[in-house]
């Protein structure tokens, strides 16, 4: 009660002082004149004194704005690392099996070093050497280039782009981390460099699995192409729901309010129509990147390009390998046989420490 009483206008009435808000200022000014002697200063003094304090409440204001305006949800406050480790036109290839004329399609795969690491994109990259006008970018989240996805990549004899681009640390240490964003946020970047307009840009994560004839479907994408993506949450699948051949809404089992409730392998972009958008992005966001990234590309429902068969067949599946543990082996019966040469390969390809 005694608490509540502090708070009745009639008691505040018989208090004599005026309004708070406007003693508080007085007191304020007083206090500054006194700890200043402002009234004892010379014009000059307090001109800059009067300079010193509207600087500082400028500089405030701007890095206040600064803060708000440049750091919209999931877009980094910290400049990104970005590496280039090597890339390469297609090589061993018999010449009349490229067709020129074909818009180039560039499969952007970000990929982290773990034991499948190597498998996956083995798996990955011998599908895409079967496909006419490919360019690969495999972006890897880390500082540096691993050695087995450079002979790996010069191996296969594909067109292809390496970088590398770690995570940055703040986002890491979220519950939710957004992963293979900053390694996609880089290829992005490479593709809205290098990229040719006529060509489609296409997200495959390293844990999927593809028919081939996918790309048929999405190499001729003028603004964005989408289809069904298999094994995926809820419903064991993500699709566009189509109606009189426009897509009109998504079945996923996921929806957390987002407008394109799509797989990130689920859509393929035109890179002419990427590069007339004024601020493409891929925030880092766990689960809202692709959504956010189809948001900044300024995409209506009514402009979606609608494939495989009006969207009744699966062509790629987000298949997830089996995680494994990464061993470190005990080797001292095997420094003379197979054993040993067989375990260093493993190590180099990142399956053992
Ligand atoms: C799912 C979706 O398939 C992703 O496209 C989406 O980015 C992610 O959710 C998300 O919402 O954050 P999920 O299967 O949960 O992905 O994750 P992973 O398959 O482990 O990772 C997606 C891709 O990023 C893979 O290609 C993976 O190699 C790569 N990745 C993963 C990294 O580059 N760094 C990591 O630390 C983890
Ligand atoms: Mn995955």
């Amino acid at each position: 009660m005694e608490e509540l009483d502090r708070f009745q206008p009639n008691k505040l009435q018989k208090c004599n002082k005026p309004h708070s808000a406007v003693m508080g200022w007085q007191e304020w000014v007083a206090g500054a004149e006194k700890v200043f002697q402002i009234s004892n200063m010379s014009r000059q003094k307090r001109v800059i004194m009067a300079v010193i304090i509207f600087g500082s409440f400028i500089y405030i204001v701007l890095t206040q704005a600064v803060h708000i305006l440049g750091g919209a949800p999931g877009e980094p406050v910290h400049p990104e690392i970005r590496k280039f480790c090597s890339s390469a036109s297609r090589k061993n290839v018999n010449i009349e099996y490229e067709d020129s004329n074909l818009p180039v399609i560039y499969v952007v795969t970000p990929t982290y070093r773990r034991p499948e690491m190597v498998a996956e994109l083995t798996r990955l990259g011998q599908t895409l050497t079967m496909v006419k006008r490919i360019h690969w970018i495999v972006a890897e989240d880390s500082h540096t280039c691993s050695p087995p996805i450079t002979s790996l990549l010069d191996r296969l004899g594909l067109s292809y782009t390496h970088l590398a681009s770690p995570m940055p640390e703040v986002y890491r240490r979220e519950k939710y981390v957004p992963r293979g964003v900053s390694n996609r946020r880089a290829a992005l970047q490479w593709v809205q460099e290098n990229g040719e307009d006529t060509g489609v840009l296409y997200f495959l994560d390293d844990d999927n699995a593809i028919d081939i004839r996918l790309f048929n479907e999405m190499r001729l994408t003028q603004t964005v192409s989408m289809w069904p993506v298999g094994l995926i949450g809820e419903y064991t699948v993500s699709s566009p729901v189509v109606k009189g051949n426009q897509v009109v809404g998504f079945y996923d089992g996921w929806p957390a309010g987002r407008k394109f409730q799509v797989d990130m392998a689920g859509f393929a972009v035109n890179i002419g129509y990427l590069k007339k958008q004024k601020k493409v992005t891929m925030p880092y966001i766990a689960g809202h990147e692709e959504d956010g990234f189809l948001k900044s590309l300024n995409l209506n429902l009514k402009d979606i390009e609608v494939k495989a068969d009006g969207c009744t067949n699966i062509l790629v599946w987000h298949t997830r390998t089996a995680k494994n543990p990464s061993r470190t082996l005990r080797l001292a019966h095997h420094q003379a046989t197979n054993i040993k040469p067989l375990t260093d390969n493993m190590r180099k390809m990142g399956m053992i420490k």
